[in-house]
């Protein structure tokens, strides 16, 4: 048995931060991914390596340790927790590849953990959705750094241009707005959960200068999200350079950070602002058709790469094998496993149905009818509503592909 499963990385347009307190984020999926591919251990053991982070682990994923054999550990923990949430501890091989720079903002980490559940529930025949998929990448990148928005996982799972709202509901950007970006990498690390603690302790002790600050960073971006629609990208350059401003002000900027900025302005940018959560990792600049002219000036320093959105989300496939007869056994335990955290195995996808009335359904398991329900406490998004501790998955047309393949993206 053997599958795999990738999603993007993405790139934080406006309202890194202020997210956090609540504030509305654009965010953006780009063209570099991480790709976990998982097949069957021959032998005992459940390995982990990763030829392009250079690391090769063995793993104990009862007691979410791991030994390494080469390498430094980087992601590990993200895909360790995400085996003790999703797997039944049988042996397995896990290959990374990725070529989303670590670290740098990008969402190195929700890619990883996004990818890796995806290829879970696909070794499991556990049926899933982008809703519940993001929702457990989500608790994956809590239980390992804490405190996080999520903007990271829901852009990983979704792809494609997206408005967080305030209530925290995922909007696509229905757009033309396509320009070059170049993204600017320092080599320094930029630690979230570091900046994120700097940042609430900056707003604890001085509550009537900051809350201001973080309130403006959300007016801002709902301005940006009118001037992308309307494709108006002068105003959306602008704008950028305006949050540039607001982040500095609160304490995440850096002088590397601030060089690839002011770089990418003097050679064309008409926009440059840091991206996620500083203090090292990535800038972003909106350049169009001076994006050579951009990523060659701050490649004098850092490194960078041009790229545009991407509108592909998490996808996942099985290579070969059958995950529902050869693992029947594996499955049972499973799923034991999965009703405590809420999911539910299904023989099939969900029922399809275009009658919205009667479009909520609860998987009780394989064999048994699913029973139909009408509330719709949450009716938006991806056909799932979580209600007294029951996942309860919405009728709709999954997009199903032949050769076993679905895929996620829109
Ligand atoms: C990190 O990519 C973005 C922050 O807003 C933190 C978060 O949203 O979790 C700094």
């Amino acid at each position: 048995m053997e599958v795999i499963a990738s999603a993007p990385g993405k790139t934080i347009l406006f309202g890194e931060h202020s997210v956090v307190y609540s504030e509305p984020a654009i965010a953006a999926a780009v063209n570099k991914r991480a790709t976990v591919r998982i097949e069957t251990s021959k032998n005992n053991k459940t390995t982990l390596k990763s030829k392009d982070l250079g690391f090769e682990a063995e793993l104990d994923t009862k007691n979410k340790k791991y030994s390494l054999k080469k390498g430094k550990p980087g992601i590990i923990r993200y895909i360790l927790e995400a085996l003790y949430m999703a797997h039944d501890h049988s042996p397995i091989n896990i290959d990374l590849s990725i070529d989303i720079p670590i670290g740098s903002g990008l969402g190195s980490s929700a890619a990883v953990t996004v990818a890796t559940l995806a290829a879970l529930y696909r070794y499991h025949n556990i049926h899933f959705n982008k809703k519940t998929l993001a929702e457990k990448a989500h608790k994956v990148e809590y239980l390992v750094q804490g405190e996080a928005s999520p903007l990271d996982t829901l852009v990983s799972t979704y792809g494609g241009l997206i408005y967080l709202n305030r209530k925290k509901q995922l909007q696509k950007i229905r757009t033309n707005f396509n320009y070059p970006f170049v993204i600017g990498v320092t080599s320094k690390y930029g630690s979230t959960s570091k900046m994120v603690a700097n940042v609430k302790k900056l707003k604890q002790k001085y509550p009537k200068i900051v809350n201001p600050i973080i309130k403006s960073m959300g007016e801002l971006t709902d301005e940006a999200k009118r001037a992308i629609e309307a494709g108006d990208v002068n105003k959306v350059g602008t704008l950028m350079n305006i949050n540039h401003g607001l982040l500095d002000s609160i304490g995440v900027n850096t002088k590397e950070l601030s060089r690839m900025v002011y770089i990418a302005r003097g050679a064309g940018a008409i926009g440059s602002k840091i991206t996620g959560a500083g203090g090292g990792g990535s800038i972003i600049a909106l350049c169009p058709n001076k994006d050579s002219e951009v990523s060659k000036a701050i490649s004098t320093y850092d490194s960078s790469f041009k790229f545009r959105f991407s509108r592909k989300g998490v996808s996942s496939k099985v290579i070969h094998g059958s995950s529902h007869r050869k693992h029947k056994k594996q499955n049972n335990t499973l799923k034991n496993k999965h009703n405590k955290h809420n999911i539910k195995k299904s023989n099939k996808s969900v029922n399809l149905s275009k009658n919205k009335k009667n479009s909520l359904y609860k998987s009780k398991s394989n064999n048994q009818k699913h029973k139909r329900k009408n509330k719709s406490k949450y009716s938006e998004a991806d056909g799932v509503k979580i209600d007294d501790n029951k996942l309860i998955f919405k009728k709709k047309s999954f997009k199903t592909i032949n050769n076993n393949k679905i895929d996620y993206s829109r």
